[in-house]
């Protein structure tokens, strides 16, 4: 047996020692518990071993970034990697951690990281969509599903949830956030935490959570991936912030610097973002990791000379593993010599790490996570896939049904199925799909053609043109098969790779050929629904003119066929609502529902005085605002009631509405409260969420709807930068989307 096993049982015997062998008190351990052995291991560490631990290298199984260096097994036996990431499979991680437990001094395991953004086997929508069912906890159980189908091949941290907030649907990574709205990021960064974390991270179905990118990722200059971020400091806090502090507070393990620098301080040598803020203010207790070799980027980004000092920059910043770049490998230890850092930021950094391995249950047992039979047994289950569907059905986003076009009525005889999204197993995945396999999609033609047989219609399916390339040479079969048919459903959209990490686009439309297929086939006159297929808010305003009726459905995942038709068919109804504003054109853009009033907002009574903060070539107004979406049914809004038209700090503001559903369907309505405040030490947004009920309403009922308010609510960073609420009017909204619904007045004493 080799002198590190010994070591290895040594350690693993000091551990049980202080732990105690029964399972239940590993359960209560808390950080305290950890530290001394964390503090025992760190003094037999050597200063190679330690930087050691602050290194995380590719696999290279997957290529998520610019380079990989192939010699990463070697590195890890010579205890020169703290963790991999994009290594897959039991077989494979086990091993790796082999090497690492064995074949090393000390024994210390790896972490695997990976990037298990919106599932792992399974794929689910892709997080903007499902943002948009508004279901906090579906959203938390799709994270408990793609845990526990990751951590049954080896994962055991995901680089998720990503929670930049954006109003800029030029920057391709909209795709892996929730939207544009604050308030809603939070709550649901908080959920995908809760879903992966599970109630503990020494479980072997929970993985280590990781809150991405730190900060402001969401907000490059001209829409354009990796770019400049310049905000002020109100801003960076009042919107920007807090969905990353709500991640934090419940509880992620780590978190990620983001590529971009803000107002000029690149985030991976930001001290103020990393340490006084994010440490000293906020609390965090996890690690910090770089984005993909985002230290050794300090150098084009003209704050770092050289290696050597972006990592410096980068130590001293607070952050503690670097992805990829090698630089805290191959630079620390000269910088110790150099006295440019110290050995105490090393130790601090190592000390961070060592605690995820602990919470994690790794120096229990490194094999936790390699478990053959859950690989075989756990991914890809049928319970998995009717979830899948289930969430592509509540993704879905109704934008337009002209004269109840759809659902798409049961007595169908021919379905002409066109377009170039149709039959795509590829692009159902989105962005960033982690283990899952375009095979196991099912596309919409393959859901129709099993829609066909239940519902007894013919189907004839063509491509018509393709996503981009401008040849028209099938538009004529495309235009043969809907001349015959009763219904044309028309898939449209982007690839899957034009959204995502690096997908930045300066013309949002649909691609031109897309649009001149859509007119001819509009022009037959037949009923048609559009299917659209993208991972932004595209500006479909010609589209909008004459289409009948568009389903949004993004990207859908594994399920996406089935889940879609499910709806078009009204066996679910559809009652997603749009997270993120579609606009007219791209010269909107940034464009968002809670914008300031400005000092010379247009005059409803007066729309074409010229002098007013407005354009001379298109309305102010999107094309489909934040919050909106329509379903099969109608809901009507009728006696709002507040309880009291003033309130003190201490009270409380009870808020009732009454949803009625007047349509022919049963349905779930997500009615939205926001308030308004009218005058601030600071300019106050024109309207801001404060709270949403996802209610279900059978046809010809009502429901009465309840919110609460208090001052607390209704916090904001005034002119000296305080959090605070202060006294003074109020306006409040409820409704179904952004821009329409009922309101009241109160003021705050
Ligand atoms: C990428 C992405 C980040 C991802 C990382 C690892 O560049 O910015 O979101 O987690 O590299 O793949």
């Amino acid at each position: 047996m080799k002198i590190q096993s010994h070591l290895y049982i040594f350690i693993i015997f000091f551990s049980i020692l202080f732990s105690g062998c029964h399972s239940e008190q590993k359960q209560k351990i808390g950080k305290s518990e950890y530290q001394q052995k964390i503090d025992s291991l760190i003094k037999i560490m050597t200063l190679d071993e330690k930087i050691g631990q602050l290194n995380l290298l590719s696999s290279g199984w997957d290529i998520t970034g610019p380079t990989m260096d192939p010699n990463f097994k070697q590195f890890i036996k010579q205890g020169k990697v703290g963790a991999i990431f994009n290594a897959l499979t039991v077989e494979f991680v086990t091993e790796l951690q082999r090497l690492a437990v064995e074949e090393t001094r000390l024994g210390i395991p790896l972490l695997f990281g990976y990037d298990v953004v919106h599932g792992y086997r399974t794929i689910f929508p892709i997080p903007l969509a499902q943002s948009c069912s508004w279901d906090l906890s579906m959203i938390e159980q799709s994270e408990r599903i793609a845990a526990t189908e990751a951590s049954a091949e080896g994962i055991n941290w995901t680089f998720a949830p990503m929670v930049d907030i954006s109003r800029d649907p030029r920057w391709g990574r909209v795709s892996e956030g929730a939207g544009e709205d604050t308030w809603l990021g939070s709550q649901m960064g908080a959920a995908r935490v809760k879903g992966f974390q599970g109630k503990d991270m020494s479980d072997a179905n929970t993985i280590l959570a990781c809150v991405k990118h730190f900060a402001a990722y969401g907000a490059p200059e001209a829409g354009r991936d990796y770019n400049t971020v310049d905000m002020s400091e109100r801003t960076l806090f009042e919107y920007y912030l807090p969905p990353y502090k709500a991640c934090i507070d419940a509880g992620a393990g780590s978190i990620m610097t983001s590529f971009n620098e803000i107002s000029g301080v690149p985030s991976s040598s930001n001290r103020w973002l990393f340490t006084e803020l994010l440490r000293n203010k906020w609390g965090f207790i996890g690690f910090v990791v770089t984005d993909y070799a985002s230290i050794f980027e300090l150098i084009p980004h003209g704050v770092a000379s050289d290696s050597a000092m972006a990592g410096e920059l980068a130590l001293h910043a607070g952050i503690e593993m670097d992805m990829q770049s090698t630089v805290f490998i191959n630079h620390l230890k000269k910088s110790l010599e150099n006295e440019k850092i110290t050995l105490k930021e090393i130790d601090d950094a190592v000390k961070n790490i060592l605690m995820a391995k602990y919470n994690l249950g790794l120096f229990d047992d490194p094999y936790r996570y390699c478990n053959a039979q859950r690989e075989k047994e756990e991914l890809l289950t049928p319970v998995s896939q009717q979830f899948a569907r289930d969430f592509v059905t509540k993704s879905c986003v109704l934008l337009k049904n002209e004269n109840q076009t759809l659902p798409i009525p049961a007595n169908i005889k021919k379905i002409a199925l066109i377009g170039p999204l149709a039959n795509s197993k590829e692009d159902m995945l989105g962005s960033w799909s982690a283990s899952g396999k375009a095979v196991h999609c099912i596309t919409l033609l393959e859901a129709l053609e099993e829609k066909a047989t239940k519902y007894n219609f013919k189907i004839e399916y063509a491509e018509g043109c393709q996503i981009q390339d401008p040849s028209v040479k099938g538009f004529a079969r495309a235009m043969h098969a809907a001349k015959s048919a009763d219904f044309v459903i028309l898939a449209l959209g982007e690839h899957r790779n034009m959204s995502g990490e690096a997908a930045s686009r300066t013309n949002i439309n649909l691609p031109e050929v897309q649009q001149e297929l859509a007119n001819k086939l509009i022009a037959l006159d037949k009923p048609l629904a559009v299917v659209l297929f993208n991972g932004r808010p595209l500006t479909i305003t010609e589209l909008n003119k004459t289409a009948p009726a568009i389903l949004e459905t993004w990207f859908g995942g594994t399920q996406a066929g089935n889940g879609i038709a499910d709806v078009l068919f009204g066996e679910v109804i559809p009652s997603g609502k749009l997270t993120m504003t579609f606009p007219r054109e791209v010269g909107q853009i940034p464009i968002h529902y809670n914008v300031k009033n400005t000092g010379r907002p247009i005059d409803p009574k007066n729309p074409e005085y010229k002098y007013r903060s407005k354009y001379i070539d298109c309305p102010n107004e999107p094309l489909y605002p934040f919050g909106y979406g329509l379903s099969y049914t109608q809901f009507e809004y009728s006696n709002l009631t507040i309880d009291k038209p003033e309130l003190s700090k201490s009270d409380t503001l009870h808020i009732s509405i009454e949803v009625s559903n007047t349509g022919n369907y049963d349905g779930f309505e997500i009615v939205q409260l926001y308030t308004r405040d009218l005058v601030g030490s600071v300019t106050r947004p024109i309207k801001e969420l404060k709270g949403f009920k996802k209610v279900f309403i059978p046809k010809g009922q009502k429901d009465t709807v309840t919110f609460k308010l208090t001052p607390r609510d209704l916090k904001f960073y005034n002119l000296k930068m305080k959090y605070v609420w202060e006294p003074g009017e109020f306006l409040l909204f409820v409704g179904p989307n952004s821009i329409s619904g009922l309101s009241a007045e109160f003021r705050i004493l």
